[in-house]
């Protein structure tokens, strides 16, 4: 088939790539032209494990091109996905619809012949509605669907997400579109992937719900984690001995700084913003989002507590600033709370990160930023690890112990082994042990 894919975000280029490997020929499209040029060039403008060599291979087949201007890929496609951001509206956590509906306006004058409009990107309940009206008022007579066709996709992980799905959840009231839909997905129905076909407004609401639920999860075994250090009880085994019931599940249980990223931050206040307007509010959620805000800004604290309550002129060592691991993606970093924190109680911050610092310098302009994790630590106060890479989990202790001023580390995603360290003369906290 025939595949336009409208933004060429975290979300659209893995997509996009992903359908091409599938076999069917996309063009990724994008307003913004250095995007383009570097996509055309070889080059890939975001960090995703495995995307390089994903879009090299069906770029080499023909499978798969990348274009500003819309018309050809439009009007050839059978499939549009409209895969373009939905950030949160400044001040009131709306999701801002404006690159969606500017999207549906310009397909609607460029689609011939039947076409499936796909809403790729996370959208409040009802924006298929209202894209189907856009399309319908702009152009009276286009054959179209509008179906939903939420993401699931974590980054760093976003090619496996895609590839290998838990569920396609396929929001569609249009039999035609449901067959399109099908033959799309079909390599995933080879390997049974559950495919959920369902109305369009359930599948929106099927996004939100999903991402509310794991911030929840996440928000739950950090307030766990805070109760542990104060009764003396180790939140890994917490999670261990819970997360084994069926009933719960072992992931997304990881204590840590709290949650960040381009989803659950935006898609929970989106949830909240969504439910205050039907009336129906969610209680739950609206306090996930504060004690999750909370958890961020106290985490500083934690650290200059650990200090000993006074970070005047000393250095903080931070291995860490995006998100998460395997991204370069800093949007709601816990780093971002966190270090102005330090900077704000007189603390100097040296740190390194293996992919995000490109994009940290600009957000961080006021720290030092290190060529790699010893170089960060050396002449510190202290060590404070905020992202779980991989490359931080194996570091050389007694080297560390020599480079730090005091051999102190506060461990925020508890990669180490409390009793090993303080073994080897480390003053170690952890989160929640
Ligand atoms: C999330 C959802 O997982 C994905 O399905 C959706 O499509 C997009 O949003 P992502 O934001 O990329 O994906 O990252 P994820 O791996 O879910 O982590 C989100 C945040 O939760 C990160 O800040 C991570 O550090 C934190 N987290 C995750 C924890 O603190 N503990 C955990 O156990 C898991």
């Amino acid at each position: 088939m025939r595949i336009a894919m409208v933004g060429t975000g975290y979300v659209g280029l893995v997509s996009g790539a992903c359908f091409s490997d599938f076999g069917h020929h996309v063009t990724c499209l994008d307003k913004d032209e250095s995007k383009i040029e570097t996509l055309q060039s070889g080059g890939v403008p975001i960090f995703e494990p495995g995307l390089d060599q994903l879009i090299a291979a069906n770029v080499k087949e023909k499978r798969l091109d990348f274009a500003v201007d819309p018309k050809k890929a439009m009007h050839e496609a059978d499939v549009i996905f409209i895969a373009v951001g939905t950030p949160s509206r400044r001040g009131d956590g709306h999701a801002d619809l404006k690159y969606v509906y500017a999207a549906a306006e310009e397909i609607a004058g460029l689609i011939s012949g039947f076409t499936v409009i796909v809403t790729k990107s996370t959208v409040p309940v009802g924006t298929g509605d209202a894209v189907e009206e856009i399309i319908r008022k702009t152009n009276p007579n286009a054959e179209f669907a509008v179906v939903s066709n939420p993401e699931f996709l974590r980054e760093g992980a976003a090619i496996e997400d895609f590839k290998r799905p838990d569920r396609v959840v396929i929001g569609c009231e249009h039999d035609r579109a449901r067959d399109v839909m099908r033959e799309l997905y079909r390599p995933l129905f080879l390997n049974e992937t559950p495919i959920v076909f369902t109305s369009r407004r359930t599948s929106e609401l099927i996004k939100y719900a999903a991402n509310a639920f794991l911030a929840t999860k996440i928000t739950f075994i950090n307030e766990m984690a805070t109760l542990c250090e104060k009764v003396g009880a180790d939140i890994q085994q917490v999670a261990k001995g819970i997360g084994l019931d069926k009933r719960i599940g072992g992931k997304f249980l990881n204590a840590g700084p709290g949650y960040g990223g381009s989803c659950f931050p935006k898609d929970t206040l989106a949830l909240v913003k969504t439910a205050n307007d039907a009336g129906a509010p969610v209680r739950i959620v609206e306090t996930v989002v504060s004690v999750n805000d909370d958890r961020k800004k106290a985490m500083a604290r934690k650290i200059i507590d650990a200090m000993g309550g006074d970070a005047t002129g000393m250095t903080v060592a931070v291995l860490g600033l995006a998100f998460k691991p395997n991204t370069d993606d800093m949007r709601d970093s816990p780093s971002l709370d966190i270090i102005p924190a330090l900077l704000e109680a007189g603390a100097k911050v040296q740190a390194y990160d293996p992919e995000s610092m490109h994009e940290a310098k600009e957000m961080m302009p006021d720290i030092t930023y290190c060529e790699n994790a010893y170089d960060a630590i050396s002449g510190a106060d202290a060590l404070a690890i905020l992202t779980e890479w991989d490359q931080f989990r194996a570091l050389d202790i007694d080297r560390i112990k020599a480079s730090l001023k005091t051999p102190l580390i506060v461990d925020l995603r508890n990669i180490y082994d409390p009793k090993a360290l303080r073994d080897q003369g480390i003053v170690y906290h952890g989160i929640g042990r």
